[in-house]
């Protein structure tokens, strides 16, 4: 442990009104620690981060010092084991947290829930070896397709847990709710497959797009891609330029055409080419759709609308406005609009998301909050950074 000792330093400082209670000399009293992190002890759920020394798991770790109910009991690595958080990400070095360890060094008996932030394949075997009394969300893809043979045809490799991909439910929040409150493992969604499915599941649903000819045309950032480190990631290979990748084969089709399918009752297929773009994080989705026959522009918006009016995290834009990257950096919100084509009967949506937020991290924290039954936004409320 890096052992500063919870408020055992007091400030004055000025704080969110509502936090103020205590007055003294004219000036409020707040109780503050120099490392003001979230240690479980103070917390009534014990969460462990498989997976912290990785972009998806730092942003856990982000997100959770924001989070009244969540504490940080465990935190785990593969090389980076043995570790201080602070030496493998000097942004975290004010948080109060444990150092990483190994998995097979891991207690769990004292943890109550954990985000398995591991790259796909690892994350079967080790979820396989963790205690039933978890909760589990796994951002892997681990156990996100229904259909083993297909995970195998996609993943090239044998499928470890299959047993487990029967109790896995799909978390795209905004969809699923109901099945995520009740889970034990939930299957957090791809980056891709999260902005792409939240603007046409309720299109789909409501027959108002055809499902064939659905061309998607999607850019993230070089951090969806993790922090081990590849050739093709160097700056010189990626700044100043445009990487198409996957052409034709990549991952992420079968979760979205499975998202779609289910929304249809009837197979969809859909054309994916996704490209790296020189930034750290972001994501956008182009996505040109034919409408059905007698279907207008506005149809598509108010359907948009009204299947998202009560949600928090995914907002439909005013007409004509047009979803940016920067607009959701850093935070769970996926911004959405929909436009006519040039060409009579067909659509252009639009729909952006922060790849390591509501893409990752963030959902999976959304997904956790339900399954612990907590309000889906706690700790999530940050809005973005910009400029
Ligand atoms: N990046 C994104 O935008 C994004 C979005 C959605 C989903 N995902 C998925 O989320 C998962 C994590 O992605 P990431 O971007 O955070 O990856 P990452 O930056 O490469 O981090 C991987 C983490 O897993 C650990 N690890 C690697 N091999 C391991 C092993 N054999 N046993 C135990 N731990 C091991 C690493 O530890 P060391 O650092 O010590 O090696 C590191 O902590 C992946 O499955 C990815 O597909 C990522």
């Amino acid at each position: 442990m890096s052992a500063t000792p919870f408020n055992s330093i007091s400030f004055h400082r000025w704080n969110n009104p509502k936090d103020l209670r205590k007055k003294k000399n004219g000036k409020f009293l707040v109780k503050f620690s120099v490392k003001s992190g979230n240690p479980a002890s103070q917390k009534s759920v014990r969460v462990g981060v498989l997976g912290a020394s990785g972009y998806t798991g730092s942003e856990v770790i982000r997100l959770l010092a924001n989070h009244p109910q969540f504490g940080i009991a465990l935190l785990t690595a593969d090389r980076k084991a043995g570790q201080p958080i602070s030496s493998v990400f000097p942004h975290l070095g004010t948080q109060d947290l444990p150092d990483l360890i190994a998995i097979k060094d891991a207690n769990f008996s004292d943890v109550d829930a954990v985000f398995c932030c591991l790259p796909h394949g690892t994350t079967q075997e080790i979820i396989k070896g963790l205690p039933r009394h978890l909760k589990i969300v796994d951002l892997s893809a681990d156990f996100r397709l229904r259909d083993i043979s297909e995970y195998e045809e996609w993943y090239g490799q044998p499928h470890r847990a299959p047993e487990l991909q029967k109790e896995a439910i799909y978390g795209l929040t905004e969809v699923s709710k109901g099945e995520i409150k009740n889970a034990r493992l939930v299957a957090n969604p791809g980056c891709y497959p999260t902005s792409i499915q939240l603007p046409l599941v309720p299109l789909i649903k409501a027959n108002l797009i055809e499902i064939k000819n659905i061309i998607i045309d999607a850019k993230s950032g070089v951090s969806g891609a993790g922090r081990s480190a590849k050739e093709n990631l160097l700056f010189t290979e990626v700044t100043e330029g445009i990487n198409s990748y996957g052409v034709t084969r990549h991952r992420h089709v079968p979760e979205i055409e499975q998202g779609l399918t289910d929304a249809a009752r009837s197979k969809v297929t859909v054309s994916f080419t996704p490209h790296l773009i020189p930034m750290s994080r972001g994501m956008q989705s182009t996505i040109y759709v034919e409408m059905a026959p007698g279907v207008r522009i506005e149809d598509l918006y108010q359907q948009l609308k009204l299947s998202y009016e009560d949600e928090q995290f995914v907002a439909v834009l005013d007409n004509g406005v047009i979803p940016r990257s920067h607009s959701v950096k850093g935070t769970n919100y996926c911004l959405i609009n929909v436009f006519p084509d040039r060409i009579p009967g067909r659509a252009i949506i639009i729909s952006v998301i922060d790849n390591l937020v509501k893409g990752a991290s963030g959902q999976a924290l959304q997904n956790l909050n339900l399954i612990m039954g907590f309000p889906e936004n706690l700790g999530l409320h940050s809005l973005a950074m910009f400029p």
